[in-house]
């Protein structure tokens, strides 16, 4: 599809779907609780449904009425083995997730997924689970992964990688284990699964040391079915506020939108750019902090950036970048490697699209070094993805202000944000088919 410049800036109330890491761990723990738990506003993207199509697979009953999720639950022991291979798709959360859940099951069960998700890491996963007793077969590293089920031994483990999912795949297993076990993070990352499974009764205790997480566990607790209302995914609305800030005329409000700050650095970030953006109307509900996100064009001037907010919003770097390239001023994100890692090599990804767009970009080690220009002139007009949404996205918003950028393979865009073209589009968007 192409991405066209936009005349009168990007106007509105915009309605940003559901949360994609809170729409995952809504269907993955209610269906190992006891009873019923209504899910509203869930993401219904092609990730989560992939989360979605596995549970009901590990034989739990999930209905679709009236716009709300309905989950069976039947408890931690209740999971049948699937009757065939699970198929995650893109869907790196759920790879992760997944694997240390079924690690601790009474069955085995393969996983795979797609090319991107077959060359991603699960080592990160499947390593600190076999510290705990848990095997897998035919794994190079990557999927497919055959997960041998069986009873796991509660351990105290320690988390290196900056990554929410390898913490989320071992607090599920610990959950599952009988015993004592303690996870001790050693950076922050996203606490969703921390959140949820303390709303929903989990025998888990967190203490802080600094920026160390010590999550203490005892497995083989129930956990109790709960509603819950899927807040705003800030991931989402960030490709928004960036249009918004770098188009004139433009101004947005957006509703209940996930502000946990855990999650919350791109906020940081672009106000450190300058960037107008009033946040009203905070609500805490179930430890997720939600509020009310207003914005209007701005000047943006360039910023630094250490690896310690990394965590804090690795998600939306290819976004920032398209920021940082109308800034005023240079910018430089540091730390960035996890970024190689991804739905694709970011890093790289951001890199070559903004050469090709005209934009000077460098990669120094893991920092990323962007200076904008005041004119720019594409070298191509073809934006490379590698099936990633995340760099379809932003190259549209960066084909807002330079126009007629191509961006190739944009379906990849429902893994995260199904309905991104028509909200954007309402708002003032030109994004096409291409004829
Ligand atoms: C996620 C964690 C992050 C993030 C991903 C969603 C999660 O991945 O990039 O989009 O829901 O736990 P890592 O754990 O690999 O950092």
């Amino acid at each position: 599809m192409i991405s066209n410049k936009i005349t009168s800036g990007i106007n509105g109330n915009i309605k940003i779907p559901g949360d994609k890491s809170i729409s995952h761990r809504s269907i993955i723990i209610p269906s190992i609780s006891i009873g019923i738990s209504e899910i509203n506003n869930i993401l219904m993207s092609q990730d989560v449904i992939h989360t979605l199509e596995a549970f009901k697979s590990l034989g739990v009953k999930i209905v679709n009425e009236n716009n709300k999720i309905i989950i069976h639950g039947h408890g931690l022991d209740s999971l049948k083995k699937s009757p065939k291979n699970i198929y995650l798709g893109n869907s790196g959360t759920s790879a992760r997730l997944l694997t240390g859940l079924l690690a601790s099951q009474s069955f085995n069960t393969t996983i795979e997924g797609d090319k991107s998700l077959s060359s991603r890491p699960m080592n990160r996963i499947t390593k600190p689970l076999e510290l705990m007793g848990a095997s897998f077969e035919n794994s190079n590293g990557t999927l497919p992964l055959k997960i041998i089920g069986k009873k796991l031994k509660s351990k105290k483990l320690v988390i290196e990688i900056p990554s929410a999912q390898i913490k989320s795949g071992l607090l599920l297993a610990a959950i599952n284990t009988k015993g004592h076990s303690t996870i001790v993070e050693k950076n922050i990352t996203r606490n969703h699964s921390e959140n949820m499974l303390e709303s929903f009764g989990a025998d888990i205790q967190i203490n802080k040391n600094g920026d160390d997480s010590i999550i203490d566990i005892n497995g083989k607790k129930e956990l109790i079915s709960k509603n819950i209302d899927v807040p705003s995914d800030l991931s989402s609305a960030a490709f928004f506020i960036v249009a918004t800030l770098i188009n004139k005329g433009s101004k947005i409000s957006m509703k209940n939108i996930n502000i946990n700050k855990t999650r919350d650095g791109i906020l940081i970030a672009l106000k450190k750019m300058g960037a107008k953006i009033n946040i009203n109307n905070k609500k805490n509900v179930a430890g997720e902090v939600t509020a009310d996100i207003d914005v209007e064009h701005s000047d943006l001037n360039g910023c630094e950036l250490d690896s310690r907010i990394a965590k804090l919003m690795i998600d939306e770097y290819p976004i920032l970048s398209i920021a940082a390239a109308f800034a005023n001023t240079p910018s430089i994100f540091r730390g960035l490697g996890e970024l190689k890692v991804k739905e694709s090599d970011r890093l790289d990804l951001i890199r070559s699209n903004l050469i090709r767009c005209g934009c000077e970009c460098k990669v120094i080690n893991d920092d990323l070094i962007i200076k904008p220009s005041r004119s720019y002139k594409p070298i191509k007009h073809n934006i490379r993805t590698d099936y990633d949404h995340r760099i379809a996205m932003a190259f549209v918003i960066m084909g807002s202000k330079i126009g007629n950028l191509e961006i190739e393979d944009s379906k990849c865009i429902n893994t995260s944000f199904p309905n991104f073209a028509e909200i954007y589009n309402k708002a003032g968007g030109n994004f096409k088919w291409k004829l």
